[in-house]
C-alpha cells in the first residue's frame, strides 16, 4: 500500500478540479441552465463500494429470479486471457491480424458466407486464447445494402464469422475489433471494481438554503447519514448523502455527476489507443469481397447457421421475420398511419430522439409547452384534430441527464401501470446505455420490473403494441469506453433479448440496425438510421391498424 495521505490529497485535487470543469463546461448539459444554481459541489466521496455489493443492494431476489440471473450471467460470460500484466507487444493488434473468407469468390444467394478471423499479436505471432470483441458487417456499397456478421469465438486466437446472403452483387467483408481481449479484461475489472465509478448529484433547497450532494445507487451505509429514495412501488434502490442543514424532503433535482477519473493504469491505457486496437479494422488475407449470383434452378438450400433481424438494402432496412417494411416518406401517411393513437416512449435520449423525429417531420403534431425547464420531459405532441398523442418521458435513476427534477423521476414499470392500454396504443421503451456502469444484475432487476408491468399490461389490453429497443453501438474512445463501451451494452443487448423472449412485443434491434449502417457509430445515431427505426415502428403500428 501506498502512504495514504498523499493518495487521499491527490484525489481530492482531482475532484475538485473535474468538479470545476463539471460545472463551467456546457458540452454535454444542454438546455441546462440549472447547473448555475447549483453551489460548488460539496466532495463526498463513498469509501469503496464493490461489486458484489452494489449487485445486491436493494431487494433480494426470489430463488426464481435467482436462477434466472445466473442463468443470464452465464449467458454472456467472457472468454478471456489468463496471463495478466502482459508486455503489450503480446495483446491482439488488428493490423497483425487478418481475415480470410471461405469458399469460392462466387457464392449464392440465400447461403452463407464463412469468414475465419486469426487474431495476432503486435509481434505478428498468433494470440492463442479468445475475447477479443469483434464486430463484422458484410455490405455492397453501390446497392446501399448492409447486414450484420454473427462472431463464434474459438477461444484459441482464431474466430468464425457468419453472414447470410441476402442480395445480389459484390459484397465486402468489414471485420472490426472494438477491444482486444486485454482491453476487456480491464472493461472487467472496472465492474468488479467500480460498480459506483459513475456518479450523480441533488441538488437540496429549502428557502435560501441550498445543499448538493452526490447520490448514487449504491452508497455504503454505516458511513454517513444518506437519504432514502427507494421506490416503494418496485423496490429500487436510491440513496443522496445527507445534505447536513437540510432535510431529505427538500431534494429538487437529479443530475449527472460524472465519472470517477483514474480509473486505470498508464499501462492498461495502452489497450485503449484509437487508431491503433480501439474499433479498428482488421484486414483480408486474400480477397475482401465475395460475388454474390442469384439462386440457380435446382439448387440446394443451405442451412443457415444465423439469421440477422434485418438487414439494409437500397438504404432501406428489411426485417426478416415476414413484416413488411414501408417507408413513410410523406407526413401525410405518418398522420394517416398514427391517427386515432396513443405513443408513449421511455427511456433514454436514444428515445427522445425518436419523439423528436415525428415532431419535426409530421407539422400536424405540435409540441405542447408544458414549461418543462430541462430535457428530461415530460414532452407532449398532439394533433387534436386526428386525435394522436406522443409522450415522451426519462427512465427512472440511474440517469445520467444535465438535470431532472425530483418530481419527474419515475420508473417505466410504474408508468407502465397508468396506462390503460388497447389496440391504440403503442408504448415505445429504450433502457441500456445509462447501466452501462452498473453491475448487470443491477440491468437485469431493472427488466424484471419492467417486465412484469409489461406483462400486467398485456394482460389488461393484448392488443396493445409494445416495442422494445435494444441499445445502439457508439464512438468510442479511451473515456468513454471505461464509462459506456460497447462491450457493456453487448452484455445488456443479451440479457434484454433473452427477457422479452416469447413475450408478445416487438423487439427493435438497435445494435443490428447500427451495426449494418455505413454511417460511423454514434450514441445518437444521424437521421437515415432514425428513419428507417421510425419506418419499422410505423409499419408494425400500420399493420396492427388493420388487422
Ligand atoms: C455554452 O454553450 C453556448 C451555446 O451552445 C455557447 O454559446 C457558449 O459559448 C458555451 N459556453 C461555454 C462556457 O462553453
Ligand atoms: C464486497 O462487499 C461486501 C459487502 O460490504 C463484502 O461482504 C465482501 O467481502 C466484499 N468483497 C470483496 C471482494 O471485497
Ligand atoms: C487457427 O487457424 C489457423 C489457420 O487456419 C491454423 O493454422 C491454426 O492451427 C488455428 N489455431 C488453432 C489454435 O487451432
Ligand atoms: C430504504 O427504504 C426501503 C423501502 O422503504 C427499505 O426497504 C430499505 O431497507 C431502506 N434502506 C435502508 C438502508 O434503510
Ligand atoms: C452450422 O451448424 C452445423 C450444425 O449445427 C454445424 O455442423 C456447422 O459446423 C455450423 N457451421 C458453422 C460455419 O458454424
Ligand atoms: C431504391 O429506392 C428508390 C426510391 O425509393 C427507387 O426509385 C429505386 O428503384 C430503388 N432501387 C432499387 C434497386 O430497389
Ligand atoms: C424516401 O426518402 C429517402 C431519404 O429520406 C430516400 O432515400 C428514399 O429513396 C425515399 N423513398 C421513396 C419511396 O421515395
Amino acid at each position: 500500500m501506498d502512504g495514504h495521505i498523499p493518495r487521499l490529497t491527490l484525489i481530492f485535487i482531482l475532484l475538485a478540479l473535474s468538479g470545476f470543469i463539471l460545472l463551467i463546461s456546457n458540452i454535454t448539459s444542454l438546455g441546462s441552465s440549472i447547473h448555475s444554481a447549483f453551489k460548488p459541489p460539496e466532495i463526498l466521496w463513498p469509501l469503496e463500494v464493490n461489486h458484489t455489493y452494489c449487485a445486491h443492494f436493494g431487494q433480494e431476489p426470489t430463488a426464481e429470479e435467482a436462477k434466472e440471473e445466473r442463468d443470464l450471467l452465464n449467458s454472456i460470460a467472457w472468454p478471456g486471457p489468463l496471463v495478466q500484466d502482459l508486455p503489450v507487444e503480446f495483446s491482439s493488434d488488428p493490423a497483425k491480424s487478418y481475415f480470410v473468407i471461405q469458399g469460392p469468390a462466387e457464392q449464392y444467394i440465400g447461403g452463407q458466407l464463412v469468414v475465419h478471423v486469426h487474431v495476432q499479436n503486435f509481434l505478428g505471432l498468433p494470440k492463442d486464447h479468445g475475447g477479443d470483441f469483434l464486430i463484422a458487417r458484410l455490405h455492397s456499397p453501390e446497392l446501399g445494402a448492409g447486414v450484420a456478421g454473427k462472431v463464434h469465438d474459438h477461444h484459441n486466437g482464431n474466430y468464425t464469422v457468419l453472414f447470410p446472403l441476402l442480395w445480389t452483387g459484390e459484397a465486402w467483408v468489414e471485420i472490426t475489433m472494438v477491444h482486444p481481449s486485454e482491453a476487456v479484461v480491464v472493461l472487467k475489472r472496472l465492474q468488479e471494481e467500480h460498480p459506483d465509478r459513475g456518479f450523480f448529484k441533488s441538488l437540496f433547497r429549502s428557502g435560501a438554503l441550498s445543499e448538493t450532494t452526490v447520490c448514487n445507487l449504491c452508497l455504503p451505509l454505516n458511513e454517513k447519514p444518506l437519504c432514502n429514495y427507494t421506490d416503494p412501488l418496485t423496490g429500487e434502490p436510491w440513496y443522496c448523502y445527507k445534505p447536513e442543514m437540510l432535510g431529505c424532503d427538500t431534494r429538487v433535482t437529479h443530475c449527472k455527476g460524472g465519472i470517477k477519473p483514474n480509473l486505470i493504469t498508464k499501462y492498461e491505457e495502452q489497450f485503449f489507443q484509437s487508431g491503433v486496437n480501439l474499433k479498428v479494422p482488421i484486414h483480408a488475407t486474400g480477397m475482401g469481397s465475395v460475388t454474390v449470383l442469384p439462386a440457380e434452378e435446382g439448387q440446394t438450400q443451405v442451412k443457415n447457421n444465423y439469421t440477422a433481424a434485418g438487414y439494409y438494402y437500397n438504404n432501406s432496412w428489411r426485417p426478416l421475420n415476414a413484416m413488411d417494411m414501408h417507408e413513410f416518406n410523406d407526413s401525410s401517411v405518418i398522420t394517416h398511419c398514427l391517427r386515432g393513437k396513443l405513443l408513449y416512449m421511455f427511456g433514454d435520449s436514444t428515445i427522445r430522439q425518436w419523439f423528436e423525429y415525428l415532431t419535426a417531420f409530421v407539422p400536424n403534431l405540435k409540441k405542447i409547452n408544458l414549461y418543462s425547464r430541462t430535457i428530461s420531459g415530460q414532452f407532449v405532441a398532439v394533433d387534436s384534430k386526428n386525435n394522436i398523442m406522443v409522450s415522451y418521458r426519462c427512465h427512472g435513476p440511474p440517469i445520467h441527464f444535465p438535470t431532472v427534477f425530483s418530481s419527474e423521476l419515475r420508473y417505466v414499470s410504474n408508468e407502465l401501470d397508468r396506462i390503460e392500454g388497447g389496440p391504440n396504443t403503442v408504448v415505445l421503451v429504450s433502457v441500456g446505455s445509462h447501466f452501462n456502469t452498473f453491475p448487470v444484475e443491477v440491468y437485469i432487476r431493472r427488466l424484471w420490473h419492467i417486465r412484469r408491468a409489461v406483462v400486467r399490461l398485456l394482460n389488461r389490453e393484448p392488443a396493445t403494441l409494445v416495442v422494445v429497443r435494444t441499445v445502439n453501438m457508439r464512438k468510442l474512445n479511451l473515456q468513454i469506453s471505461l464509462s459506456n463501451s460497447d462491450w457493456f451494452s453487448l452484455q445488456q443487448d443479451a440479457v434484454l433479448r433473452a427477457m422479452f423472449q416469447g413475450l408478445n412485443i416487438q423487439m427493435l434491434d438497435a445494435w443490428e440496425m447500427t451495426l449494418a449502417h455505413h454511417l460511423p457509430h454514434d450514441l445518437h445515431p444521424p437521421l437515415p438510421i432514425i428513419k428507417n427505426m421510425i419506418d419499422l415502428i410505423l409499419s408494425r403500428i400500420c399493420r396492427v391498424g388493420k388487422t
